[in-house]
């Protein structure tokens, strides 16, 4: 089974307005509402390909309500912590021309108890566990290391954490060494503290990861592909051109991909194949975290992987 841990979900709501007039009443033409979250994404991703999925974090109140029925339909596992405060909405709103314009809320505060008790409920599915992934940022209340610590327990029972996450939750998660990281641009600038320019800034980065323990790293460059390293190797990963028309929670598609390609045991060059054509395939739809497996299959057999040494 795939554990996939979302500490701060949220109702994804689109609204969809001709043209934002800001201190007018706008009137709506359509919304939409989905369970969304980083670790949701990965969660519908990762069923949508077939695999066994439990999700688990913290929901809250009516709009907890709405996600625990929303993964329930995708056949997803719902293992989370109902909390006293109420789950976050994040809003969308697409004009016209198509322009997004994002407000993301922070969240509920979550009390060191009820992390406490989540602690026994994410104990408790490492049992059964091959594979977690944990993406997002970390809800008010949380210590900057509690990736760090829910890494650390995977690891002792031998079970490989995928961690997608940025800022200091990033910086703290990495020291406790999960098996896989996948920032992107800016995240691994952050992680190298330079502006990222050149391939050789990115390699820099991912080699800076490797040796502090992460084993296989990923940076994801949006339509110009990805680089990973692995055990001293570096992977170019070039995707054919789509149709892109939303690439939001392509990396968490990316992410879904890797770990179901672990969980399938694929080699190394196959797997960033897999993870890049969900990537690519979640690009091509208007949902978010969402993909079609025939595209997927379409994709990964036209995605080329180049291997080198660093020179
Ligand atoms: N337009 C695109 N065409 C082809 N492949 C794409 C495209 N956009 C994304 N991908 C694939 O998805 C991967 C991850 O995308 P990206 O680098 O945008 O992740 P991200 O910034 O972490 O996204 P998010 O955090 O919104 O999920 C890329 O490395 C690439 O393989
Ligand atoms: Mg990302």
């Amino acid at each position: 089974m795939i554990t996939t841990v979302t500490f701060n979900p949220a109702i994804d709501k689109r609204y969809h307005i001709e043209d934002i007039k800001i201190g007018e009443v706008q009137r709506v033409v359509d919304v939409e509402n989905t369970a969304g979250g980083k670790g949701i994404n990965v969660s519908r991703v990762a069923s949508i390909l077939g695999e066994k999925v439990t999700g688990t974090g913290f929901l809250g109140g009516t709009n907890g309500q709405f996600i625990e029925e929303e993964i329930s339909r995708m056949g997803i596992e719902n293992r989370f912590l109902k909390i006293n405060g109420v789950t976050r909405c994040c809003l969308a709103i697409i004009d016209g021309a198509g322009k997004q314009t994002e407000f993301l809320e922070p969240g509920p505060e979550i009390r060191q108890e009820d992390f406490e008790s989540w602690l026994k409920i994410y104990n408790d599915l490492l049992s059964n566990t091959e594979i977690v992934t944990a993406s997002g940022s970390l809800p008010r209340g949380l210590n900057a290391n509690s990736y760090a610590r829910i890494i650390q327990i995977a690891k002792e029972r031998g079970i490989k954490v995928f961690l997608d996450t940025s800022g200091s939750a990033l910086l703290e998660g990495v020291n406790a060494k999960p098996y896989f990281v996948k920032p992107n641009t800016d995240e691994i600038s952050l992680i190298t503290g330079k502006v990222i320019n050149t391939e050789k800034d990115i390699l820099k980065g991912i080699k800076y990861l490797n040796e502090k323990g992460v084993d296989f790293v990923t940076v994801s460059m949006g339509k110009a592909g990805s680089i990973s390293g692995y055990k001293g190797i570096y992977y170019k990963a070039i995707s054919p051109y789509i149709n892109a028309v939303n690439s939001v929670g392509s990396g968490d598609s990316f992410t879904a991909g890797m770990a179901v390609a672990h969980y399938r045991r694929l080699d190394i060059i196959d797997s960033i194949r897999f993870a890049a054509a969900c990537g690519a395939a979640n690009a091509m739809e208007n949902r978010t975290g969402y993909v079609r497996i025939e595209n997927v299959e379409r994709i990964f057999n036209d995605v080329k992987v180049v291997e080198f040494r660093e020179s």
